[in-house]
């Protein structure tokens, strides 16, 4: 499924309400590109800096891109928005030490590495147990699964999945285990599934499972935790980060990391900005989405 940029609407809006013109914009979770694009269009001038941990992303903005990075508008490098150490000094080359005008993570997954089996996101579709954003890393959702005993694995579907009585799952996933190790994202799903029924109507009973599993393969609440003072120190003075979350826990860390660096700026909408109805009717996705927006510097 094509990637529907999620929020574009208050995204351009806060843009638009800076006191200039955005000259540099540094996107964290460049993804297909949707929301870089929305601003490139708005603004031709703005150069932009973009990251994203996904093999498979650079690829795809390398080739649907190419005219932008050509044209020196769009410089693309693999990386994660917690871990730009090695960039600092490409990315100071790039605005000048003026500081980048506006900053946004857009959180979690894309809709095409959610699709793909072969990513092993999808509790839908087959594929390898693996829910790595970034192909290199280390551990995957199939060694969490085989390999973790069951007090850890409860620990992370109560405290990360948000599951209240995760024990039944928990001991049908060792018992199946001994017989055989998970391999493949529907042998863990159909457990699942035979294990709870289906209770909520539209949830998969292995939602929360998954969510908890790749969250803890690709430590997201540790990496927003760690960027967002990083990501406000590379803004310039009155610039914006914008935060995009899908779910409660990543935003009440975005919350709480911007309240502690109320002596750096502060947050433009007190209330969390979400989706209208029509955009929840077109994309799904948008539904659980929430947007926090910070200023640099002092409030004008
Ligand atoms: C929700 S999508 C972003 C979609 C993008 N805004 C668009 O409009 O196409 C999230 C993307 O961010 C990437 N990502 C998630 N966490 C990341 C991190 N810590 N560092 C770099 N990229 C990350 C994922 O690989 C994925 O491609």
């Amino acid at each position: 499924m094509e990637h529907i940029p999620v929020l574009l609407e208050p995204i351009l809006k806060m843009a638009k309400e800076l006191s200039r013109e955005p000259k540099y914009y540094f996107d964290g979770t460049f993804g297909r590109g949707g929301h870089a694009r929305a601003l490139m269009n708005e603004w031709p001038q703005l150069q932009t800096f973009a990251v994203d941990q996904d093999a498979e992303a650079i690829e795809f903005a390398q080739t649907h891109f190419a005219k932008e990075i050509a044209a020196g508008r769009l410089v693309i490098r693999r990386a994660n928005f917690a871990e730009l150490q090695e960039l600092q000094a490409e990315l100071r080359a790039f605005h000048g030490g003026a500081g980048f005008d506006l900053i946004l993570i857009d959180l979690g997954v894309s809709s095409p590495q959610l699709d793909r089996g072969d990513r092993g996101f999808s509790f839908y579709h087959e594929g390898p147990l693996d829910m790595r954003m970034d192909q290199r890393g280390e551990v995957t959702a199939k060694e969490i699964v085989n390999s973790w005993d069951s007090d850890d694995l409860a620990k992370l579907f109560r405290e990360l999945g948000e599951v209240r009585s995760p024990g039944r799952v928990v001991d049908a996933i060792i018992e199946a285990r001994r017989r055989q190790a998970f391999q493949t994202t529907r042998e863990l799903a159909g457990l699942i599934e035979r294990c709870l029924g289906w209770r909520k109507k539209g949830q998969h009973p292995a939602t929360q499972y998954f969510l908890a599993l790749r969250l803890e393969v690709n430590r997201e609440l540790d990496v927003v935790k760690q960027a967002i003072p990083q990501l406000v120190e590379m803004l310039s003075e009155s610039g914006r980060l914008m935060i995009i979350t899908f779910h409660s826990l990543e935003d009440r860390i975005a919350k709480y990391a911007l309240r502690e660096l109320c002596d750096r700026g502060s947050l433009v909408n007190k209330k969390v900005i979400q989706a209208p109805w029509a955009e929840v009717k077109k994309n799904p996705r948008a539904r659980s989405a929430k947007l926090r927006v910070f200023q640099k510097g002092v409030a004008s």
